[in-house]
């Protein structure tokens, strides 16, 4: 099972994003409310990948609208970077979670979910044709740079990527989960700031 077969060839931005709501790629599209796909300009230089959707963005339609995305809008805005002006997306369109009671648990994506997922994650990059693609997390840079990419060593450091770069750094929501918060964040701002250099 794949995402591929629901994926318009040779689609401009807005057509991949309206056919993304009807993949059944996977699973998940069967708890979930909607898909969450990438939003930003199509003319971004910068495109930021992140895990998947979580509980606010599944029910707003939009990546990146709870606590860890605002965590993200702050250290975006001290490194000096415009969320107006990058892409936001995820390498998985669709929240996966468990039910306590009334509480949906947010749970990682499988390898199944993400290698079924990535055909999205692909196009986007194929139009968006950013020079720098920022990973949020090891689901993110191992979906994007490499599957044996190390966030724990290799974060912070850019590498090449097709015809630009790429530098990954950790998940918002393990800033957000750390026993050192702000130690957590100033390292996370180091990474955005690195990528923000990268940046033309
Ligand atoms: N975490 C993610 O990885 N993506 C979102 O859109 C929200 C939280
Ligand atoms: Fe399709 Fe991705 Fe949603 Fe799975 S998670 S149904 S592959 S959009």
């Amino acid at each position: 099972m794949s995402a591929s077969e629901f994926i318009p060839e040779g689609a401009d931005l807005a057509t991949l994003r309206a056919a993304s709501c009807r993949c059944h790629g996977c699973d998940l599209y069967k708890h979930a409310t909607q898909t969450v796909f990438g939003e930003g300009p199509e003319s971004a230089s910068v495109v930021l990948v992140g895990e998947q959707p979580g509980d606010r963005e599944d029910v707003a339609g939009s990546p990146f609208v709870g606590p860890a995305g605002r965590l993200l809008d702050r250290a975006l805005s001290e490194a000096g970077i415009d969320r107006e002006t990058v892409y936001l997306t995820n390498a998985v369109k669709h929240f996966k979670f468990t039910e306590r009671g009334k509480r949906r648990i947010h749970q990682q994506p499988g390898r199944t979910e993400i290698t079924a997922c990535r055909p999205w994650l692909e196009a986007e990059l194929e139009r968006i044709e950013p020079d720098l693609v920022v990973c949020l997390g090891a689901i993110a840079a191992q979906s994007v740079i490499d599957p044996k990419f190390r966030v724990s060593k290799q974060r912070g450091e850019v590498v090449p990527l097709g015809a630009g770069h790429a530098v990954a750094t950790v998940h918002p929501s393990a800033v957000l989960r750390s026993p050192d918060r702000d130690a957590a964040y100033a390292d996370f701002l180091a990474d955005l700031r690195v990528a923000r250099a990268a940046m033309r």
